[in-house]
């Protein structure tokens, strides 16, 4: 079986936050793992690159939508790299070959008859000389007349046309727009209804957000979707006559995952089929306001360019808080990743938001949580285990792994573990199976504290060998369930007892092995921090 995982691609036009991590590193976790299963998988994403919101940032800063982009796809890069995100390959949608097979997408579905033109009433701004796109349009909304902007109204969800919003101004220049005629391309949603209906009832097993949103859309009749902007920024609809127009944004970023995947088995000498047809599992992940785009449009785009092989799992987060207040970028409201990063160790962050990730519902970053949950579960346990097995057996066994024999109870549960954790981050609950690695290293302090090495090196040494031994049997195999998680320290494990490379079985030490120089695998962070960071969060706030 081939395993396709596609993270979502972040907008080019501002920095990455915690919101984007929690909602991405599913993803890294999922590819970890099975690369460890030894699958053949394929992790790709990449920086979005067009549409509105970059475009309104160039406005502001007076600079192109390009420099915006690079400056953001650079630092994404550098902050997932930092973040140990594995990507085998993360690129961007300005590329020329992402271009070249968007534009063939949308003439295979016009050939098809899936896009088609048509003629549409839509917002002109006199003022600026232009049509204006849906997030140029601010107004309030129809439907529960709250200020909404473009084609979705970010309070009750629904979606817009422009042209329906009351008290219409132009976000540019502040005028209230006119309305004119233009044409345009449409995606033949509707056409789909019937096969989506179907594809959706066979996935149960969705999480609930995409079930219930993806219901709704169902439910509520699919509409054809307009594809096509009027921008300067984006890439061209490939007909004559059409100048000036661009692919909009959401068949083009969404097509992203085919053409990103495409360009690698390309570069590898791979079918690019292999993970498109056939024997293919393919996982989606992203949050969950991405949902409909993930389990409508771009099964839509696949069955209708040629039958490739349609999303399997979605994996859509809901949303993270913090400090308990909804997370906003324009208020400065949030927790920067390249700062956090300057400041934390990745796998406390990748911890912390697995063990707390909004998988459910809604969860929470507080400072507070954090620097607990480093010093306590990170350091206080699972590093403390480590570091105390470790250094014993320098201390007492001349660096060398003692001649013991393992606990059975102990290598059993060890297996059982490898399974569980394996099931449940096949599933999509990760946090569950962080939980469940936790339980057990707790379980394992509390094996070393009951059987007493320190004591029974000199009343019963082979007893001591033997919990030693066992400890380190421990040690090598966390290093193995906890690479998907916390890769930085499983590699630190691996390199403290050379084992060559981790896998997602039982691995066993032998005696006499020499174990490498230890090192600390977490600081203690001081707890003054806490109020530290939270008083620098609500100094920043606008
Ligand atoms: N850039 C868009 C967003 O962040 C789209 C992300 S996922 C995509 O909301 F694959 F659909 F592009
Ligand atoms: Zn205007």
């Amino acid at each position: 079986m081939n395993i396709l995982i596609g993270g979502a691609w972040p907008y080019a036009n501002g920095s990455l936050h915690l919101g984007h991590i929690a909602a991405l590193l599913p993803g890294d976790i999922l590819a970890r793992y099975y690369r460890l299963t030894g699958k053949n998988i394929l992790y790709v994403s990449g920086s979005d690159c067009h549409g509105t919101p970059i475009a309104i940032r160039a406005r502001q800063e007076k600079v192109s939508p390009k420099e915006i982009a690079d400056r953001y796809h650079e630092e994404f890069v550098e902050c997932f790299q930092k973040l140990g995100f594995s990507y085998d390959l993360y690129t961007r949608t300005d590329q020329e070959y992402h271009h070249r097979l968007v534009q063939q997408l949308f003439l295979t579905l016009l050939e098809k008859g899936l896009i088609y033109p048509k003629t549409i009433k839509q917002t002109y701004c006199i003022t600026c000389e232009q049509f204006l796109p849906d997030r140029f349009v601010e107004g309030i909304c129809p439907y529960c007349f709250n200020q909404a902007r473009g084609d979705q109204c970010d309070n009750c969800s629904a979606i817009l046309d422009p042209i329906d919003l009351k008290d219409k101004k132009c976000s540019l220049c502040g005028s209230s727009p006119s309305v004119r005629d233009t044409e345009h391309f449409y995606l033949a949603l509707s056409k789909f209804q019937r096969d989506l209906e179907e594809y959706l009832n066979s996935h149960d097993d969705w999480r609930e957000n995409a079930l219930q949103l993806t219901k709704r859309y169902l439910r509520e009749g699919l509409q054809d979707r307009a594809v096509t902007r009027d921008l300067t920024w984006g890439i061209d609809v490939p007909l004559k006559g059409f100048e000036g127009k661009k692919i909009y944004v959401w068949i083009e970023a969404v097509w992203g995952y085919f053409t990103a995947a495409r360009r690698w088995c390309e570069l590898k000498g791979v079918p690019w089929e292999t993970y498109w047809r056939g024997d293919v599992t393919a996982f989606y992940v992203h949050g969950k306001d991405n949902i409909p785009f993930h389990t409508l449009i771009l099964p839509a785009l696949l069955k209708g360019y040629d039958d490739l092989h349609v999303p399997d799992q979605i994996i859509s987060s809901e949303y993270l808080t913090i400090e308990g207040r909804k997370l906003s970028t324009s208020s400065n409201w949030a927790v920067w990743v390249p700062y956090i990063l300057q400041n934390y160790h990745p796998d406390s962050i990748r911890y912390y938001l697995t063990i707390n990730g909004p998988e459910k519902r809604d969860s929470d970053f507080s400072w507070r949580e954090f620097i607990y949950s480093h010093n306590g579960e990170l350091l206080g346990a699972f590093g403390n285990l480590v570091n105390r097995s470790l250094v014993f057996i320098h201390k007492s066994f001349e660096g060398k792994v003692p001649e013991g024999t393992v606990n059975k109870e102990i290598h059993s549960q060890i297996d059982v573990l490898y399974r569980q954790t394996g099931n449940k981050i096949e599933s999509g609950e990760f946090k569950g199976a962080l939980e469940q690695i936790f339980q057990f290293i707790r379980k394992s302090n509390k094996y070393f504290d009951e059987r007493q090495p320190w004591v029974t090196i000199k009343q019963n040494p082979s007893d001591c060998a033997d919990t030693i031994y066992t400890c380190v049997q421990i040690i090598a195999n966390l290093s193995n369930l906890l690479s998907p998680f916390i890769p930085f320290s499983s590699k630190k494990i691996r390199e403290f007892l050379s084992i060559p490379e981790n896998t997602w079985q039982y691995t066993a030490v032998s005696p006499l092995q020499p174990v490498n120089q230890v090192e600390i695998l977490f600081q203690r962070i001081n707890k003054k921090r806490i109020e530290e960071e939270v008083n620098k969060l609500k100094g920043s706030t606008v």
